[in-house]
């Protein structure tokens, strides 16, 4: 099924929609229709964001916020019911790519640069959640978490600093698979896109020489689409794989179109 046309007036939540994959998907969704809203710190690259999602004609709610703090989330998700009175994408897609090693700094360096990869990732995930599941009910829709490669077998990333990044991503897999199996009846499906290398900030701070080759946040943006086109009865507690690190992108676009209906 296509609902290019019924995503028309729909709202999607991005998390991290500043730069990079975030603001990808938030463009992507906009020229399919959408309003979106935007959760970010960082509000120089959010401004960007919401000019361009405008210039394509569709509403960006900004909002400022840390996704660490539970109360400015029940606030954000306040004030998305006041202005839309509904939600029916979210995608966790905030991440932070940080030195947590054990012997890589001081202990309050390292102890702080783990809570915040958590809390940008794994925490804001269930807060938004928590929050967006009254919205998403009422007329059914999508959570989407932005994993990585590093979950899956064959792919595991190990003796790595960023080990506050990686727990985040496998608190947001069992996340996944267990809100699946609570939000089925209430007709919100929960999926998580897991893959490699895609040419953002991130990447370009991590792995400059294989970000020129890498994909682009417009796939992710397809990807995205690709997965809720399946609309309600679709799959759901999938971590789908695609678009694994190395590969050429032509061949990681071939994987995201199979994702779809
Ligand atoms: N880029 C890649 O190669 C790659 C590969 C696999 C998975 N991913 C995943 O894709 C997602 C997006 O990655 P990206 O490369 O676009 O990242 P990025 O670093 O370029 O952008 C992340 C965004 O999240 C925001 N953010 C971080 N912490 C926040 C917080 N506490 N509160 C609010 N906003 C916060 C940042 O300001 C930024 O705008 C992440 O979940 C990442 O793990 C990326």
């Amino acid at each position: 099924m296509n609902r290019t046309s019924e995503l028309q007036g729909q709202v999607a939540v991005i998390t991290g929609s500043a730069v990079g994959i975030g603001r990808g998907v938030a463009l992507g969704l906009a020229a399919r229709g959408m309003s979106i809203v935007g959760l970010d710190v960082d509000i120089v690259g959010n401004d960007e964001t919401a000019r361009q999602v405008r210039a394509l004609g569709n509403h960006f709610m900004d909002v400022h916020c840390d996704l660490g703090d539970p109360t400015a989330i029940a606030r954000a998700f306040a004030a998305v019911d006041a202005r839309f009175g509904r939600v029916d994408v979210l995608l966790n897609n905030a991440a932070l790519w940080l030195d947590c090693s054990l012997t890589g700094g001081s202990f309050e360096s390292q102890s702080v640069n783990f809570l915040r990869s958590m809390n940008a990732c794994a925490m804001g995930s269930y807060y938004c959640a928590l929050a967006a599941t009254p919205l998403l009910r009422k007329h059914g829709g999508d959570i989407i978490n932005i994993i990585t490669e590093h979950i899956k077998e064959g792919h595991y990333i190990t003796g790595r600093p960023a080990t506050g990044y990686d727990c985040a991503k496998f608190s947001q897999w069992r996340l996944t698979e267990s809100w699946a199996i609570e939000l089925a009846p209430l007709g919100i499906r929960v999926n998580a896109l897991c893959f490699g290398a895609t040419d953002t900030p991130m990447l370009r701070a991590a792995a400059p020489h294989i970000a020129d080759k890498a994909m682009q946040p417009a796939d992710l943006a397809q990807a995205v689409y690709n997965v809720i086109s399946h609309g309600p009865g679709g799959p759901t507690g999938q971590t789908y794989l695609f678009g694994t690190s190395g590969s050429p992108r032509e061949a990681s676009v071939r994987q995201i179109e199979a994702l779809g209906p």
